[in-house]
């Protein structure tokens, strides 16, 4: 969907200037960014530390106002407040009373959103379950380790069941066990519906769960484009990894093919034009060498994340 019907959030021309104290001079922190958001997907706001990602969630929240340009969800002015009740947020370093537990903390969000007495209960323990704490309910907040507290997090900004989550760094901080708990609650969120919008830097947790990404580098968008899109690019170019390979064979492949060779022992690895792989495999497999992988080049979010800062760094000159 790319019609305005599906559309959940729209950034145009935002510019954000900060004062930083007074007696300072402004300092411009978003130069008049746009970009859309459509229901039902999960967003990824990628940028460098510095480069403006909380400024833009917290204009969205309506926490800060925007210096110019205009910020709507569901069709509604940012400023505006009647439909705040359709969206959850989970913020950058989420600040609870530690001295609850997980249960208290949930019974307590739900209170100030409204959620009616006779159904808070049951409310707070569907969602206890649903992140995956149950068993940890009724430990204070304190104990939890930062994976068990962002999960509360999570289950905080869900409290009025919102059909708008946005998550301000949801896997920072964690292992590779937290950041999987987190990715699979978020791809639950999509498969219940919702529209997820997330700030983060950690780049494998984007190309793993966000349908699209923008990123973000010194308050300017420098990439826009869905995930799937630029994973199934390549640069033309394959790794092949190989054993038994003759020496005379190694010295045929670096002259003939441009291979570029890395090799450990008896194993080698090479990369290798797309064009020239059966070729090559033909004749190493020929002279009696084995084939151990054959991996096709795909553009990864990691190069095209560098080049967005590497342009922006030379813009800069
Ligand atoms: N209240 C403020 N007053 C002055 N400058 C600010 C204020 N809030 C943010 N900034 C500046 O705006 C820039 C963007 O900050 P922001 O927090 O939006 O970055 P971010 O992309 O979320 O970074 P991170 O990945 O570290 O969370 C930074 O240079 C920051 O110093
Ligand atoms: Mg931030």
């Amino acid at each position: 969907m790319t019609d305005s019907e599906g559309e959940v959030v729209r950034i145009e021309e935002v510019v954000k200037d900060f004062r930083p104290g007074f007696g300072l001079r402004r300092k411009r922190v978003l130069h008049g960014i746009s970009f859309s958001v459509q229901r039902g997907e999960i967003f990824g706001f990628v940028g460098p530390n510095g480069a403006g990602k909380t400024t833009t969630l917290k204009l969205l929240m309506g926490l800060i106002r925007a210096t110019s340009g205009k910020a709507s969800i569901l069709g509604h002015d940012v400023g505006e407040s009647a439909f705040r009740r359709e969206i959850g947020f989970l913020p950058e370093n989420a600040y609870f009373y530690d001295f609850l537990t997980g249960r208290e903390i949930l019974d307590f969000y739900a209170r100030l959103s409204g959620v009616p007495s006779a159904r808070r209960k049951e409310r707070v323990g569907t969602l206890l379950d649903w992140v995956g704490l149950s068993h940890a309910a009724d430990m204070r907040i304190r104990t939890y380790s930062k994976g068990m507290a962002q999960r509360v997090g999570i289950a905080q900004a869900l409290v009025h069941d919102p059909s708008v989550v946005f998550l301000d760094e949801p896997m920072s901080g964690l292992d590779p066990i937290g950041r999987k708990e987190i990715r699979d609650l978020i791809l639950r969120l999509r498969a219940e519906g919702k529209t997820v919008f997330m700030n983060t830097h950690i780049l494998s947790d984007v190309e793993m769960v966000c349908d699209r990404v923008a990123i973000i580098v010194e308050g300017r968008i420098r990439y826009e484009g869905r995930i799937e899109d630029f994973l199934a690019e390549g640069d033309g170019r394959c790794d092949l990894v190989l054993s038994g390979v003759a020496p005379e064979a190694i010295q045929e492949l670096e002259e003939h093919h441009g291979a570029e060779l890395r090799g450990h022992g008896d194993r080698v690895e090479l990369s290798v034009k797309e064009k020239d792989v059966s070729q090559v495999l033909r004749r190493v497999l020929g002279q009696g060498a084995d084939v151990l992988s054959v991996t096709p080049h795909r553009v990864s979010l990691e190069s095209i994340f560098m080049d967005a800062v590497r342009e922006d760094e030379e813009a800069g000159k």
